[in-house]
């Protein structure tokens, strides 16, 4: 990823959503008289009809969100452009229907399906998750999904599977970005068999209770929290079963600076951003960067005998 200074993002002055404000309200003070459990339809103001109503999930963090102005105009998405600012100027190219999402490779029942029976497949919830750059900055963002093993179990693995591969949509036509070079086009990312069953593992078709906006990778885009923001591929096109460790578009972009697993790790620096901590866009001071990004009680058995400084 090209070097950007954090420091050009101004913390907003926008109050977030009002609604969205109420339900957190509501929900900690739920939490406070020990209803963590609650299950709330989406308010009628934001849902507008475009999603039936949706579930929050025990998975997510108490921390506050990230204001919808910063989570929605400070992107990495290089197929619109590498500035921070591109994807918000130019993404309202990138055409989001009809979208065809095929599953496919060592599988019984291999699919395509359109995004709209995508978004019925199972309830959605609200995720909200901490996600973590590896340029140093991070965010707090109220993603709506499903775990990916809901749609991964319905295609039936084989035996042979061990690794899934994403492949974002990458057409010249709609997506500047992909005239030019640096990437080799598509975006492709990878996880291993069980970081891609894992349940923090979701597919994302919104955020902030709305469809998700075309910058943040629309109609679907995969969600790991406790991997650096990059591990989450956009407008995914396919999802392909495989034997092997996929080559993801970092790797082969930069291998000495990326590696296939890129979880979360204060102890291992990328060559030119300090891993130890992270600014918390629209926050002043730094924090400290949490291992798996917070997620180690979740995740870290996942990598148990791993040598993670080897296998970054
Ligand atoms: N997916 C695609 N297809 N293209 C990209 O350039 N950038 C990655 C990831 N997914 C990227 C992508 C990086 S580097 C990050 S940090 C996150 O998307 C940013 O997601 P956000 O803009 O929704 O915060």
């Amino acid at each position: 990823m090209l070097i950007r200074h954090s420091s050009d993002v101004v913390p907003s002055e926008i109050t977030s959503r009002r609604v969205f404000e109420r339900r957190r309200e509501f929900l900690q003070a739920a939490v406070g008289i020990g209803l963590s459990e609650v299950v709330y339809p989406l308010s009628s103001a934001i849902a507008a009809g475009k999603f039936p109503d949706t579930t929050k999930s025990s998975l997510s963090t108490l921390e506050k969100p990230t204001l919808f102005k910063d989570v929605t105009s400070y992107n990495n998405f290089y197929e619109f452009g590498t500035d921070k600012a591109d994807p918000a100027l130019h993404a309202n190219t990138l055409k989001t229907r009809p979208w065809i999402l095929s599953v496919e490779g060592l599988v019984k029942r291999p699919k395509a399906i359109a995004i709209d029976d995508l978004i019925k497949l199972a309830p959605l919830e609200e995720r909200i998750y901490r996600m973590r750059c590896v340029e140093g900055w991070s965010m707090v963002i109220p993603w709506l999904g499903f775990p990916l093993a809901t749609l991964l179990k319905s295609v039936e693995p084989l035996g042979a599977a061990k690794y899934v591969e994403f492949v974002s949509a990458a057409d010249p036509k709609t997506m500047p970005g992909v005239n030019r070079g640096m990437i080799d086009w598509p975006y492709v990312e990878g996880l291993r068999l069980d970081e891609a069953l894992h349940p923090l593992t979701i597919l994302s078709v919104g955020l902030y209770g709305e469809p998700l906006p075309n910058q943040n990778g629309a109609p679907v885009r995969l969600v790991v929290p406790w991997k650096y923001g990059f591990k989450s591929g956009k407008s995914i096109v396919k999802i392909r079963l495989v034997e092997h460790e996929p080559k993801t578009a970092w790797m082969k972009a930069a291998p000495s600076e990326y590696g296939f697993y890129s979880n979360v790790n204060p102890e291992v620096d990328h060559p030119r951003w300090s891993q130890a901590t992270e600014r918390r866009i629209g926050e002043f001071f730094k924090r400290k960067t949490l291992a798996f990004n917070g997620y180690a009680d979740k995740v870290a058995r996942l990598y148990a005998g791993m040598d993670l400084k080897k296998f970054y």
